[in-house]
């Protein structure tokens, strides 16, 4: 251990005493260490933040930094346990167990006496001092811990130049890691050593997103997913990100020389920061937070009394911990809404993969070059003959949805506006409130209620976000009015105004404003495109899905790896659910359409997705010919719950294979879900937690022998038998496949 500069530090252990922090404060710098089992997971890193100066200064904003010169004023521990039931999720009871420690950290300094005229009384310099709180929680499967700001003289308002929270790694781990950027998060994962970042990070930016904001050939996003070369798992990421910016994290590795550096365009030069943090460079594989700046560059207003987000890290000798663990959500306020009865699980089909892979089209006209929303009168305007959001095929899906058990049809392109919509700098983009003249609002919500199905409504905002608040309480009104329940919203493209970025400070608040507003209207979101969660599910669960990550729309776009989805269940998943919208079961998207693109799935391996994708509101992503083509394997997703009781990892490996097992919520049925990378995998699952002394109708579906994501995704063998708990499932997964197993109590 190296810990001997810091041995005089504070202890903090985990209930089970495998995670020790030290924290201290060290040449008038707060610093804290990590270890698990007696290993190291974090040097001794420091904490603060820079702030900046405004014009303001004179009115009493504070400049002064964060950093340094601190003495530690006062200690305080306790400890906490409680079990609470979140309103949806994977597991009925969550248990919120944690060791606290709280330093209490002043800074004092004297200001220099006014200037006074000659002969006048000789005034004194003012005493002044300022003091933060630094909170840690430590649990069993890690640690959280934020910056308090009590109200105070010398700390009232604040500008935030740049968190400098430290995460000094203890080796050159494997890492799984995306580019840090402002605007993005829909790229594929790297897997590489920390010091192949920077060789790998051109290549690693998705360049063709319509919006990116690269900052730094170092940059990486949380939630990072790493592990160490003896086996220990880490992972980066923060839980309540509320009034803040989203963290990314910037590796200081050998041939960094400033914190903060900035890519060159699209080129592969970078420069470094001539306003650069004026403090010492941490050692390297040291990770520094760096916030998503606004419009100004600059990173987080605050006024007194506020907080930042929880940064956390967590770290066990078990990849499976990584998956179950519940700290995020832990660390997140209770539940805020009185009434959550309104709020319920969702499967549901859409007007969407045949736009999406080039068959159809969200607009309804070619004939106009521009839009202005106010100067059209639709009922006059020639139709193109490819819109899909038409009475006819919105039935179609209806009536699909109906016969099959799913909750609830998207239909996207509902509303006039599309002929325009990305990426023109056009602020009054979209109404929210009027139909294109081929779809009968009412008769459509009408016909869908009358087959106990609902609209799920869509609002694409295309980032135009005042736009989107102007209109947002009429939109709202109108979903009340013909029924829908649930919105999913979009920020394709940057953000209008200009200059701001998807996961500022502004945007976050944007986003749970959104959401807030939302459940006034008893209106359950899934914003795509939005900032990556950070378990305010927890306090808000009307929000039951983000996409925030390369979703299954990159599968016409040319298509993701098939280890991708072994990965987000470590990274992206950590927040919170993702609107990841599986179940392509036609892959060779040019059977059915122009598109050459394919997804590199099986359809056991699609099938095992909504298992291993945890997500309250799961799509059924294909067309309903696709599926009727395999309504034997269909029946899986007819099936199959999306809230749990239960959920038991059984085994794990990131981007190689997950295989978990969950108890649908309120009843005594099962479903066990694997998905493996293009290696395949073999597995066998004991049943030992099925209730003793029952019997199960299971059926599996499994990647047939010869399946192979390639050459032959749709070979699957589905197989029924009884069982009972202690029998063992033995389990073939083809490369790019996976399997899916019902288990129905008799
Ligand atoms: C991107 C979203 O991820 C996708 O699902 C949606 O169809 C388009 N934007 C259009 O809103
Ligand atoms: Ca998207």
């Amino acid at each position: 251990m190296l810990l001997s500069s810091v041995t005089w530090a504070t202890e903090v252990k985990s209930p089970n005493g495998n995670i020790v922090l030290t924290f201290t404060v060290e040449k008038g710098r707060p610093t804290y260490t990590l270890s698990y089992k007696g290993r190291e997971v974090v040097r001794p890193s420091h904490l603060g933040l820079e702030l900046a100066k405004d014009k303001h200064a004179s009115m009493g904003t504070d400049e002064r930094d964060l950093m340094t010169d601190f003495s530690l004023d006062k200690e305080e521990t306790s400890s906490f346990d409680e079990t609470w039931q979140p309103v949806w999720g994977e597991t009925k009871d969550i248990r919120n167990h944690y060791n606290e420690y709280v330093a209490t950290l002043s800074q004092r300094w004297l200001s220099a006496p006014p200037a006074v005229a000659k002969g006048g009384p000789r005034l004194q310099p003012r005493q002044h001092r300022r003091t933060i709180l630094i909170r840690f929680r430590v649990y069993d499967d890690g640690i959280g811990f934020r910056y308090e700001f009590p109200q105070q003289p010398d700390l009232n308002y604040f500008l935030i130049k740049e968190e400098h929270s430290e995460f000094a790694m203890a080796g050159d781990h494997k890492a799984w890691w995306l580019p840090g950027d402002y605007d993005t998060q829909e790229q594929e994962t790297q897997e590489s050593k920390l010091s192949e970042i920077r060789a790998r990070f051109q290549e690693a930016v998705n360049w063709g997103n319509s919006s990116v904001a690269v900052f730094s050939p170092t940059g990486v996003q949380t939630s990072l997913q790493m592990k160490s070369e003896d086996g220990l798992y880490i992972n980066i990421h923060e839980a309540a990100c509320l009034d803040y910016a989203t963290m990314h994290l910037e590796l200081v590795d050998a041939e960094t020389k400033a914190l903060t550096t900035k890519l060159d365009g699209n080129s592969n030069v970078y420069t470094p920061n001539p306003k650069r943090s004026p403090y010492p460079l941490p050692q390297p594989f040291t990770f520094v937070s760096h916030l998503t700046p606004d419009a100004t560059g600059l990173k987080g207003c605050m006024q007194t009394p506020c907080k930042t987000p929880w940064r956390t890290v967590m770290v066990s000798d078990d990849a499976r911990d990584m998956l179950s663990s519940n700290l995020i959500l832990n660390l997140n306020e209770p539940c805020k809404l009185e009434d959550t009865s309104w709020i319920h699980p969702t499967k549901y089909c859409g007007v969407w993969w045949e736009m999406i892979v080039g068959r159809g089209n969200w607009h309804y006209t070619n004939d106009f070059p521009s839009i202005q929303l106010d100067k059209i009168d639709w009922t006059k305007v020639k139709p193109n003959g490819t819109h899909k959001a038409n009475n006819e095929n919105v039935k179609r899906y209806i009536d699909f949805a109906a016969k099959n058990g799913l909750d609830q049809v998207l239909v996207e392109g509902w509303n006039v506006g599309w002929e325009d919509w990305a990426n023109m700098w056009k602020r009054d983009v979209f109404d929210f409130v009027t139909p294109y003249p081929d779809f009968d609002i009412k008769m459509l919500n009408d016909y869908a209620h009358s087959k106990g199905v609902k609209l799920l409504m869509h609002h694409e905002t295309s980032s135009s976000t005042q736009n989107y608040e102007r209109h947002m309480e009429e939109a709202f009104n109108l979903m009340n009015k013909y029924g829908y329940d649930a919105v999913k919203t979009g920020y394709v493209g940057d953000i209008i105004p200009r200059g701001d970025h998807h996961y500022s400070q502004s945007m976050n608040n944007h986003y749970l404003h959104v959401v807030k507003e939302a459940a006034k209207h008893h209106i359950m979101v899934n914003a795509h495109e939005a900032t990556r969660p950070t378990g305010i599910c927890r306090t808000y669960p009307n929000l039951v899905g983000n996409e925030s990550a390369r979703g299954t729309e990159y599968e016409a776009f040319g298509g993701s790896r098939p280890d991708h989805t072994c990965i987000l269940p470590f990274t992206r998943l950590q927040g919170g659910p993702m609107d990841y919208t599986p179940g392509i079961f036609v892959t060779k998207l040019s059977e059915w359409s122009n598109n050459p693109s394919w997804a590199r799935i099986t359809i056991a391996g699609s099938l095992a997705l909504y298992l291993t994708m945890y997500s309250p509101l799961q799509m059924a992503a294909d067309l309903p010919e696709n599926y009727e083509k395999f309504d034997d394997a269909f029946q899986f997703i007819r099936d199959v719950a999306c809230d749990w009781d239960q959920s038991i990892y059984l085994e794990a490996e990131p981007a190689d294979y997950i295989t978990v097992a969950r108890k649908a919520k309120g009843t005594n049925n099962w479903f066990i879900g694997g998905k493996c990378d293009e290696n395949g995998h073999k597995t066998n699952i004991k049943l030992d937690f099925l209730e003793k002394g029952k019997k199960y109708d299971c059926t599996i579906y499994a990647d047939a022998k010869d399946a192979h994501y390639e050459t032959n995704p749709q070979a699957y063998t589905i197989t029924k038998k009884v069982v009972k708990a202690g029998d063992v499932l033995k389990l073939t997964e083809a490369p790019g496949g996976g399997f899916a197993v019902s288990l129905i109590a008799k």
